[in-house]
């Protein structure tokens, strides 16, 4: 078997055999392969796409190309959740400890952003002595404890992902629905669940900007998933506005705790509910989804969320009285207000500018090596559908310096729009893909 003739084969539009996609895998780790061989080929996928057999063998390929975690000394169906990535998103800290308050185990493993925003791993450090740092072991020893565990993925997950990954973020070839669900499924299945929930976003603040090419990847995964046999289920969710009020890193954590206590804005108690409906019926906790969404509003406002939060966070060295007492998170003071210039309905609310304006504060990664600072952000006090009055406040801005506040308020005034005529609350979920309950 010859590369350059694999390269070829993808370049004229054939499907290669899992044979060949295995030859190209394991050469490209072994640096057989060259990093011009591999880009050819990936700019030829970019064009031609792949079928899905040829999808799932890319998956597999890559799943096995590190340590898979064996989490099957922990009793029950492990339930993992993933989130393509979009700006307020701050739905782990809050599901998470929600299922395995109802007794599903989480061993989540989370990122670090490299774009616009901060990871779960950045917003949960905003927690003074919170640690992300644990191994595979010490998880499964926490989450045999205490149902929950949440850390950095481990560099032994899938090294050809992050090797290739590398190599499309060179190349302009990371905007490829089958590269980036063989990228996100590989990664999934590695880390060990039996079930997996995917919250793919759709919209400005998006990795896909329109429902169809959403709908698209979502279908992938979940039969990637499927073919892997981890029972998978995809919720297209809209990130046209940012999620919640919240967008930072402390300040989302406040955010976060604010709704396991049983407060919350709206769209994010949506998204948890539907999300954790969902998790409840793959994890054997509820039969049918209404009676799963029925439990996440109890699990949110008895406390028993909330509690496990507190377990987790004291457990992974945190300071625990932030879950009473979120005030203690250190948020930069709101430096400045945004005000509206005109009375109406915001109709708009544009998720990329603000994060622009996230970025501008410092509050997310320009490079990997890039550290966030976590006290700063933004607050947004109206969204779309809501009505405002000339003069009135939209949203506050947490910064630690003028040059960085004027910046971001500027952004800010920029995303929203706002008009006359009424318009309503955006739906926040536009599709379910596969079981269970789909609508
Ligand atoms: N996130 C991933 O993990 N992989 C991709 O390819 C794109 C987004």
């Amino acid at each position: 078997m010859r590369i350059y003739d694999l390269i070829m084969k993808k370049r004229d539009g054939y499907a290669l055999t899992a044979e060949e996609i295995n030859f190209l895998v394991t050469g490209y780790l072994r640096s057989d392969v060259s990093d011009a061989q591999m880009a050819a080929w990936l700019m030829a996928v970019y064009f031609n796409g792949m079928t899905l057999e040829e999808t799932v063998e890319l998956t597999l390929c890559m799943v096995h190309s590190g340590q898979v975690l064996d989490l099957s000394s922990i009793p029950g169906t492990k339930v993992d959740k993933h989130s393509t990535g979009g700006v307020g998103d701050k739905t782990t800290l809050i599901l998470m400890p929600l299922l395995a308050a109802a007794g599903i185990p989480v061993v989540k493993m989370s990122g670090r952003s490299l774009g616009y925003t901060g990871g779960t791993l950045d917003k949960l450090e905003s927690i003074p002595g919170f640690s992300t740092n644990l191994s595979p072991a010490e998880m499964i020893e926490q989450v045999k404890r205490i149902g929950i565990a949440i850390a950095g993925q481990t560099d032994s997950l899938v090294p050809a992902d992050k090797k290739i990954y590398a190599l499309r973020d060179l190349t302009a070839t990371v905007e490829c629905i089958p590269l980036i669900a063989a990228s996100v499924m590989s990664k999934k299945i590695a880390a060990g669940a039996d079930a997996i929930v995917l919250d793919v976003k759709s919209g400005s603040g998006a990795f896909m900007q329109t429902g169809t090419a959403a709908g698209e990847l979502a279908r992938t995964m979940v039969q990637i998933g499927e073919q892997a046999g981890k029972r998978t289920v995809a919720v297209i969710t809209d990130m046209d506005q940012p999620l919640g009020c919240a967008i930072g890193n402390a300040i989302e954590v406040r955010e976060a705790i604010e709704t396991l206590n049983g407060g919350g804005p709206r769209d994010l108690v949506e998204l948890v509910t539907v999300l954790g409906g969902i998790s409840l019926v793959l994890g054997g906790k509820a039969e049918r989804r209404e009676q799963g969404e029925e439990m996440v509003r109890q699990l949110l406002t008895n406390g028993a969320a909330a509690a496990k939060f507190r377990e987790l966070v004291r457990d992974q060295g945190g300071d625990e009285s932030v879950v009473a007492d979120p005030s203690r998170l250190a948020i930069a003071p709101a430096a400045r207000t945004v005000n509206s210039v005109s009375s109406g309905y915001v109709t708009r609310l544009d998720a990329l500018t603000i994060a622009r304006a996230e970025t501008a504060l410092g509050a997310g990664r320009g490079a990997a090596t890039a550290t966030p600072d976590l006290s700063v952000g933004i607050y947004l006090l109206e969204k779309i559908g809501d009505a405002i009055t000339s003069g009135e406040p939209l949203a506050k801005i947490h910064a630690l310096d003028e040059s960085s506040a004027q910046i971001a308020a500027r952004l800010v005034s920029d995303a929203y729009v706002i008009g006359t005529a009424h318009t309503d609350h955006r739906p926040l979920v536009s599709e379910v893909i596969g079981t269970p309950d789909p609508e």
